[in-house]
């Protein structure tokens, strides 16, 4: 058995480009394109160790699947944080929560300036005709994704102001629009929603002043509003300029705020109301929607901000951790009211959450949450199943293997689909056994697996991919 910490939290040590990959069983021949997954290549420069998950540099992965067969690619994005680590030897860059070591004089220095990474390793996302791998920052790297090579950073003209970003834009297909919520730390900070349109120029939509500003991952969207959870992981921007410790650990839990629902209109950028919560945290939104005068939004949800902590490697080197569990819940916003209030749709731990987004977004009537889990009666360790909930019923199905740790799902649907699940799931697997990982394919209304292309390394736990049709 391997050290599945080594296999998922260690280095890449090859890069590799196969036009064929073994497959086990068979692929619906119905799904054609390709699977863009980004995450860390590396925890580890020369001999240093970055400190936690949402560290390292960043590595894309592709698998491209045709006529049942499967091509895979894996490359590190070539970026300055890349560049200066393999020169330098050493981190060089800060990234979530790890700064480069640095004398008292450069850090005096560094005041004020950071070196803040462009690794851009946490999602994929296609706008306009543009790859890019989006960071927290609101650096954005283009690559090509055949080769993965990077074209270069990518910037909107005019900029849009802020330093950090979400990683997750939402997309209104019909308008043929893209937004996202970029938070501008200063004396008095801002909120600021951005719409993305034709030669991608940033138009500012609204800008919600704050004081203290909350780490936000995501954020809520429906056809008509704009939802912003504002979760009490908050920092005094003052801090942040300052810079004395990384970027995450200058956050603080402040349960006493609650955790207010900021409502936006998004067509007028007017501000709708402020709803009281009960304090909680979460990364990502899973879908919201407006039905009669109420907003639903459903979010993989924790009590607290003790999930940021449970990443850091140094915790998650213990093969005895639990990692705190999420929940699904689903938050309603009675538009003429004042107060959030929940229900737990489901109380399995739940964590990347995603499903049907181009049919079901923004839509009432969407069923299905795809996400990674651990398996109740399997706790310790990292996430170990796949897990799919009914939004309606509650009820659940999970794909769980001995030894097996699966990636963020991604729902493929089948061309012409009715039947809400009609599709494959793709996920990229660790195989702690056989130390290496593969892609697995699952029926989404069965959650049986349908087929396997093996990989001949493991790739290490990363975060967010997309699917692009051929
Ligand atoms: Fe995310």
């Amino acid at each position: 058995m391997n050290d599945v910490f080594e296999l998922g939290f260690g280095e890449t040590k090859a890069e590799i480009a196969l036009d064929r990959l073994p497959v086990q069983g068979a692929i619906p021949p119905w799904v054609q394109g390709t699977l863009v997954r980004n995450g860390p290549g590396t925890f580890r420069v020369g001999e240093q160790q970055y400190r936690h998950w949402f560290d390292g540099l960043a590595m894309l992965h592709r698998f491209t699947v045709a006529n049942g067969q499967v091509s895979y690619a894996n490359k590190f994005l070539r970026c300055r944080a890349y560049d200066a680590a393999r020169a330098n030897g050493r981190i060089t860059y800060s990234e979530f929560a790890t700064d480069p070591c640095r004398s008292l004089f450069q850090r005096i220095q560094s005041v004020f300036a950071p070196q803040i990474t462009d690794s851009a390793k946490v999602s994929i996302a296609k706008i306009a005709e543009h790859y890019l791998a989006l960071a927290e920052t609101p650096i954005q790297v283009e690559f090509d994704p055949e080769t993965l090579e990077a074209v270069g950073v990518f910037q909107y003209e005019p900029k849009a102001t802020g330093q950090m970003t979400t990683v997750h834009p939402q997309f209104d297909f019909d308008g043929d629009q893209v937004f996202n919520l970029v938070t501008r730390f200063h004396r008095v900070s801002h909120y600021r929603f951005y719409r993305l349109q034709g030669e991608l120029r940033p138009a500012l939509v609204a800008s919600l002043p704050v004081s203290q500003p909350a780490y936000l991952h995501s954020f809520g969207m429906t056809r008509n509003y704009f939802i912003l959870a504002e979760f009490p992981l908050v920092v005094n921007p003052l801090h942040l300029l300052l810079w004395l410790r990384p970027y995450i650990e200058n956050f603080r839990w402040r349960p006493e705020r609650g955790a207010p629902f900021w409502v936006i209109n998004r067509h007028t950028g007017e501000l709708v109301g402020r709803y009281e919560a009960d304090p909680f945290f979460a990364f990502h939104h899973v879908n919201a929607f407006e039905r009669g005068d109420e907003l639903v939004v459903d979010i993989a949800a924790y009590p607290d901000a003790g999930i940021v902590q449970s990443y850091y490697l140094n915790r998650l080197r213990d093969p005895n951790l639990e990692v705190p569990f999420g929940n699904l819940r689903r938050y309603r916003l009675p538009l003429k009211g004042r107060r959030a209030t929940y229900e737990v749709i489901s109380d399995e731990c739940m964590e990347l959450p995603n499903f049907d987004y181009r049919r079901f977004n923004m839509q009432d009537g969407y069923r299905y949450v795809y996400a990674v889990s651990i398996n109740k009666q399997q706790r310790k360790g990292f996430y170990n199943q796949l897990l799919k909930v009914d939004v309606e019923t509650g009820a659940v199905q999970t794909w769980h293997r001995p030894n097996c740790y699966p990636g963020e799902p991604i729902f493929v649907g089948r061309p012409g689909r009715v039947a809400a699940d009609d599709g494959v799931i793709l996920s990229v697997v660790l195989d702690a056994a056989r130390g290496t990982s593969f892609l697995l394919v699952l029926d989404a209304h069965s959650f049986e697996e349908l087929a396997r292309a093996e990989i001949p390394h493991p790739i290490l736990f990363g975060y967010h991919g997309a699917y692009f049709e051929a």
